[in-house]
C-alpha cells in the first residue's frame, strides 16, 4: 500500500507539475478531465470572524477534493478549507475550463504562513496592498503582516494623537535613501532636509497614511480572501518620527534627537496604551505586533526618569528596562483579549507564555524563545528576509544587501534546531519579510516579492518532507509567468544568473594549501566572518555574491586596520602573478582597499615591494567584485599582500591570495 501511494504521489507531481503552487499534501490521479467553473467561495460569518482574528485552528483550512467524471466533490469541516479547495481547483483549471480528475488530501503544515509588507520606509496605497492581498491568498498565504510605524514614516490614522499623521507620516524626499543620506550636492549628512519630517500640507510633502475606515476596509477585504492583517506598531525603538512629534515621550524632550521611547515615563506607557486601543479598534487581529527589535537605548543609561525607573526594577542592566516595557504592553494586550507578537530581542525570562516571539536574527533566538515557553514565527534573515538580491548584485536594482535567491529561500528549514516535540507544541509557521529601504516602487516591491515568497508558501503550507528544489523552481517559473501575463511584476526567473562563476570549482594555484600568518594588527572579524579561520586565503575557496557565505574573510578598516597577510610557499619559487578578490557593497559598508601592495622576501624577515595596484574610493550603488592583482615576475617563498582601507573605513572582504 505504502509503495502505491508513493508510486501515485510522485505521478501527480509529475502530472500536476506545472500546476499547484503550493503543493499540496497527498494527491493521486487518474486519467481524464471534467468541466468545472470555478465559482468564488464566501467565508460563513464565524469563519470571517476567525480569520480577522486569525485564531482559528489548522485544521480549518484542511480539504478533500475529488473530481471524477461525476464532477467535483469538496469537503471541508469550514468554510475557510472550502475557500482552500477552490483556490486548487482554480489552479488546477485549464485554459478550456476543465480539470483533472484526481483526489486531494490537503491541509496545512503550519498555521502562519506570513507577508510582511514595510509601508513606513516607502508608502503604498490602499489599491496595492489590495492586489498584493489577491496574490497572497492565491498562494494559500494567511497572514499578511504590515509594519506601520518607523523612522521613515508613521502610516496608521490615529485619532487621539494628529501629529503622527499630519506630520510624522511626510517628509521633504520620496526616496528613503535621499531622506536617510541627504543629497550628494547638499552636503550628505549635513543636508538640513536630512531625516526631517514635514506638515501634510507643505508644498513637496511626500508620504501618507492609511485613514481608520482604510484600514477597516482593508482587514475585511484580506478576510473575505482567508488573510488575517497583523498591525506592527514599533517600540520601543525605531520610533524617531514619534518623538519627534511628541517629543516629550523621549528622555530628553527634544525633537529629531532620539529613536527610543522614555520607558522610565509614564507618559510613553499612556501614549503606547491609547495607541494600541485605537490599533485593537480597527485591527481584530488576536496578535499585535509591538516591534521590539534594535533599541539602542542609548539615552537611558542617563536619563533619570529611566534610572529611577531602573532602581523600582532593581536592576542596572538597561536590557530589563525595554523588558518591562514590552512585558507592560503584554499584559496590556492581554487584558484586552490579544496577544503580544515582537521580534526576537523581546525575548525575557519574565513575559507572559501568551507571547509569540518573531524570530529575524538567527535560528538560536528560536531555541532560546522555545525554551522561555514562547510559540515562534521563523522568519530569519539568512533566508526570509527578501530586501536581499535575488540574484547577482551587479545585474540587480540597489537591495539591502545579502544574496537570498529563491533556492535559498526554498532552502529554509524551519525550526532545524528545534527538537520534534519543540516543533510541533512552538512553530507556528514562516514569514517572508520585504523591508522597503530600497524599495521605492510598486513594482520594485513585486519584483522583490515574487517569486521567492512563493518558496514560504511552499514550505508553510507543504512542509520539507518531500522537498525538491528542481521540481519547485519549473513550478515557481510557470507562476513567474502567469503573473507576469496578469500585470505583475515577478522577477524573470528565465533571466536568473545565480552565484558567482568562481564558487562552483576550487581554484588551483601556487599558494594552495599553504600557510598564512596574519599580522598582529590586521586581524580579521571572528565573530560573523571569519570564513575557514587562518587557512581561509588558501583554500582554493572563492566567495560568492553573500559576503557572509564562510568564503569571504571579513576586516574592520579602521584609521589603522588593513588586511596584512603573508603567505609562506615552503621554498623559493618562481612567481609571475599576485591576485586578490575583493568585494565592494556599500549598504553593509564593504568597501574595495585603496592600495593592494605585494612584497616579497626568501627570509620571511626583509621583505621587497614586488608591486601595488591603486583604486580611488568611491561609493557605488551597484555592490561588484574586483581583482587586485599585482603581475611581476619574481623569485620568492614569502609572498606579504597588504590592502589599505578605503577613505570612508569600513569593511574590506576578501576570498583568496591567489598565486600563480
Ligand atoms: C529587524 O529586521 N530589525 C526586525
Ligand atoms: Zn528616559
Amino acid at each position: 500500500m505504502r509503495k502505491l501511494f508513493f508510486i501515485a504521489f510522485f505521478a501527480a507531481t509529475n502530472a500536476f507539475g506545472q500546476q499547484l503552487l503550493p503543493l499540496p499534501q497527498q494527491v493521486k490521479t487518474e486519467r481524464g478531465t471534467v468541466e468545472y467553473t470555478p465559482a468564488a467561495v464566501a467565508l460563513d460569518a464565524n469563519m470571517a470572524e476567525a480569520v480577522r482574528r486569525g485564531d482559528y485552528p489548522q485544521s480549518a483550512e484542511a480539504y478533500t477534493l475529488r473530481i471524477t467524471a461525476d464532477g467535483v466533490q469538496v469537503e471541508a469541516a469550514t468554510s475557510l478549507g472550502r475557500l482552500r479547495a477552490s483556490q486548487t481547483l482554480e489552479q488546477l483549471s485549464d485554459a478550456k475550463g476543465r480539470v483533472p480528475y484526481c483526489t486531494i488530501d490537503d491541509a496545512p503544515a503550519y498555521s502562519w504562513r506570513g507577508a510582511m509588507l514595510d509601508v513606513s520606509r516607502h508608502f503604498f496605497p490602499l489599491s496595492f496592498v489590495k492586489k498584493q492581498i489577491d496574490v497572497l491568498s492565491y498562494y494559500k498565504v494567511n497572514r499578511l503582516h504590515l509594519h506601520l510605524t518607523d523612522a521613515a514614516g508613521w502610516r496608521m490614522e490615529i485619532k487621539r494623537y494628529p501629529r503622527l499623521t499630519s506630520f510624522a507620516a511626510f517628509r521633504p524626499f520620496d526616496s528613503w535613501k535621499t531622506w536617510w543620506n541627504g543629497r550628494e550636492d547638499h552636503g550628505g549628512i549635513n543636508d538640513p532636509l536630512r531625516r526631517k519630517y514635514m506638515n501634510e500640507d507643505e508644498p513637496g510633502a511626500c508620504g501618507g497614511y492609511y485613514t481608520q475606515q482604510e484600514l477597516r476596509e482593508l482587514v475585511e477585504y484580506a478576510a473575505e480572501r482567508g488573510i488575517t492583517i497583523i498591525p506592527e506598531i514599533e517600540m520601543p525603538a525605531h520610533s524617531e518620527e514619534v518623538l519627534t512629534a511628541y517629543p516629550e515621550l523621549s528622555c530628553t524632550h527634544e525633537p529629531y534627537k532620539q529613536a527610543d521611547f522614555c520607558p522610565g515615563s509614564v507618559a510613553t506607557y499612556d501614549f503606547l496604551e491609547h495607541v494600541l486601543e485605537e490599533v485593537m479598534d480597527v485591527f481584530p487581529s488576536y496578535y499585535i505586533h509591538v516591534g521590539g527589535d534594535e533599541a539602542a537605548k542609548a539615552s537611558w543609561g542617563t536619563c533619570p526618569r529611566c534610572q529611577q525607573k531602573m532602581q523600582e526594577l532593581g536592576t542596572d542592566n538597561l536590557h530589563k528596562l525595554q523588558s518591562h516595557l514590552i512585558a507592560h504592553m503584554g499584559r496590556f494586550l492581554e487584558k484586552h483579549g490579544r496577544q503580544l507578537i515582537g521580534w526576537d530581542e523581546i525575548i525575557d525570562e519574565n513575559l507572559s507564555k501568551n507571547t509569540t516571539v518573531m524570530v529575524w536574527r538567527n535560528a538560536d533566538f528560536a531555541a532560546d524563545a522555545v525554551r522561555n515557553g514562547y510559540d515562534v514565527i521563523l522568519s530569519p534573515g539568512s533566508h526570509c528576509y527578501l530586501d536581499g538580491y535575488q540574484d547577482a548584485p551587479n545585474k540587480q536594482p540597489e537591495a539591502m544587501g545579502g544574496f537570498t535567491t529563491l533556492e535559498k529561500v526554498y532552502g529554509f528549514e524551519p525550526g532545524g534546531n528545534l527538537s520534534p516535540a519543540e516543533r510541533q507544541k512552538h512553530v507556528k509557521g514562516v514569514q517572508g519579510n520585504l523591508w522597503t529601504e530600497y524599495v521605492p516602487t510598486e513594482e520594485h516591491v513585486e519584483y522583490m516579492l515574487y517569486p521567492r515568497i512563493l518558496a514560504l508558501a511552499e514550505i508553510g503550507w507543504n512542509g520539507t518532507s518531500t522537498k525538491d528544489y528542481p521540481a519547485f523552481r519549473k513550478r515557481a517559473a510557470a507562476e513567474v509567468e502567469r503573473l507576469r501575463a496578469n500585470g505583475v511584476n515577478a522577477f524573470d526567473l528565465s533571466t536568473e544568473i545565480g552565484n558567482r562563476r568562481e564558487t562552483l570549482s576550487p581554484i588551483k594555484h601556487l599558494a594552495r594549501g599553504c600557510k598564512v600568518t596574519y599580522a598582529a594588527e590586521a586581524p580579521y572579524n571572528t565573530t560573523a566572518y571569519a570564513a575557514a579561520g587562518d587557512v581561509s586565503m588558501t583554500d582554493g575557496l572563492r566567495g560568492g555574491w553573500n559576503y557572509g557565505d564562510g568564503r569571504w574573510q571579513g576586516f574592520i578598516g579602521g584609521k589603522e586596520a588593513r588586511f596584512d597577510a603573508t603567505v609562506d610557499l615552503g621554498t623559493v619559487k618562481t612567481i609571475k602573478m599576485v591576485q586578490t578578490d575583493f568585494m565592494q557593497m556599500c549598504g553593509p559598508e564593504i568597501f574595495y582597499p585603496q592600495d593592494y601592495i605585494v612584497s616579497v622576501s626568501n627570509d620571511g624577515v626583509n621583505f621587497k615591494e614586488l608591486g601595488r595596484m591603486h583604486r580611488d574610493s568611491e561609493r557605488t550603488d551597484v555592490p561588484d567584485v574586483t581583482t587586485f592583482s599585482v603581475k611581476q615576475k619574481a623569485r620568492a617563498r614569502y609572498i606579504r599582500v597588504q590592502a589599505t582601507p578605503s577613505t570612508f573605513g569600513g569593511w574590506l572582504f576578501a576570498d583568496e591570495i591567489v598565486v600563480k
